[in-house]
């Protein structure tokens, strides 16, 4: 009877601080600019991922939440598949013992503990926890920094779950984007005070999907090439030294004038795209009251394709950043439905290959 290789993994949840939005190369997935994300703990958000593999197996197949997709269909997949069986390929070729694992089709089961597609980063660490799945069957010797290359071509902010802690998408400049990949700029460690908690306006899938968005963005609006060109590079510098220096002020405001711009220049884009809503821009009044009221930064919010608020605090303010955002929750945010509320914490509990 044929052996069956299984392995599982998990990956958790990345939300960026400096975005990333556009593509110079949508086959390769090759980003217009770097970015920059704070990884959550996989206690909160997370993929959860087996793959296994047989000789009995007659082809390619992958349940996402229990619902089965069609694999040769699914072209970014594909990508990631070919590129884990050609690096096991190399295994075998230096071991002519190894199984050939790479010639067998494989089956991929994965689960989020949180609403796919509603703009919480489900398919970034949908692709890191299915990549890190394969690496760790296969056996691979790549460190986590190479296999971000392969989880990029899955979903560009995939790559960037592989590591915890603070983390940058290095764009790169070769066109076979060969050093567009994820490095860990501090670990969870450098800076564990930092928190977060996020308001969900909604669950529902959203209407226009990232991959779909930047393409529009890229190809119609004119203030996207300011962002490109000079702003993003300055923020991911003074982001990293706002992170290195652990200093909150600069990090939060920084923080919420990318989140404005990724956001304006999807108002830029033509016909326009709305992620963000009335409960989130009642969300964003919420946090500018609170640094009001505290007379400093205490609290910092971000928005990625969707009206989910994700506010980042320091611990020391916990306990005021709560109170303000259940009061508000509780009322109704200036009248409007209430979001949903749930704490999450940044973490560092990934493994580094
Ligand atoms: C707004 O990584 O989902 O969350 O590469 O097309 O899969 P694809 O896009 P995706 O885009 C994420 C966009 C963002 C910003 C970010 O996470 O940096």
């Amino acid at each position: 009877m044929p052996q069956v290789y299984l392995a599982s993994s998990t990956a958790p949840v990345n939300i960026a601080v400096v975005k990333y939005w556009g593509k110079r190369d949508p086959v390769l997935n090759l980003p217009t600019n770097s970015s920059l994300s704070v990884t959550l703990s996989q206690e909160d958000l997370r993929a959860f991922t087996s793959v296994a593999c047989s000789q009995d197996f007659p082809e390619d197949r992958m349940w996402l939440n229990g619902e089965e997709r069609h694999v040769p269909a699914d072209k970014r997949l594909v990508a990631c598949l070919k590129a884990l069986r050609a690096l096991r390929q190399q295994v075998e070729d230096k071991d002519t013992s190894a199984p050939t694992l790479s010639r067998m089709c494989i089956q991929i089961a994965s689960e989020n503990n949180f609403p796919t597609a509603a703009g919480l980063a489900s398919s970034a660490a949908g692709f890191a926890a299915l990549v890190r799945a394969i690496a760790d069957l296969y056996q691979l010797p790549q460190s986590a920094a190479e296999l971000s290359r392969i989880a990029r071509q899955g979903s560009g902010s995939a790559c960037r779950s592989l590591f915890g802690g603070y983390v940058a998408w290095q764009m790169g400049s070769q066109d076979d984007g060969s050093d567009s990949m994820a490095v860990q700029v501090a670990p969870q460690e450098a800076w564990p005070q930092m928190r977060a908690c996020i308001l969900v306006a909604s669950a529902q899938k959203k209407d226009v999907s990232s991959t779909a968005g930047m393409q529009h963005t890229v190809a119609t609006s004119t203030l996207f090439a300011e962002r490109v060109r000079q702003t993003v590079p300055d923020r991911m510098q003074a982001m990293t030294s706002a992170i290195e220096a652990r200093d909150f002020a600069k990090f939060a405001e920084i923080t919420m004038r990318d989140s404005n711009s990724f956001h304006a220049v999807c108002l830029d884009t033509y016909p326009p795209i709305f992620y963000m809503n009335d409960i989130s821009r009642a969300c964003v009044r919420l946090v500018e009251q609170m640094n009001a009221a505290a007379g400093a930064t205490i609290a910092a919010y971000t928005y990625d394709a969707g009206p989910n608020t994700v506010v980042y605090y320091l611990e020391e303010n916990e306990a005021k950043v709560l109170a303000y955002v259940k009061a508000a929750v509780s009322q109704g945010t200036q009248g409007m439905d209430s979001p949903q509320f749930s704490e999450v914490t940044p973490a560092s509990d990934v493994q580094e290959a």
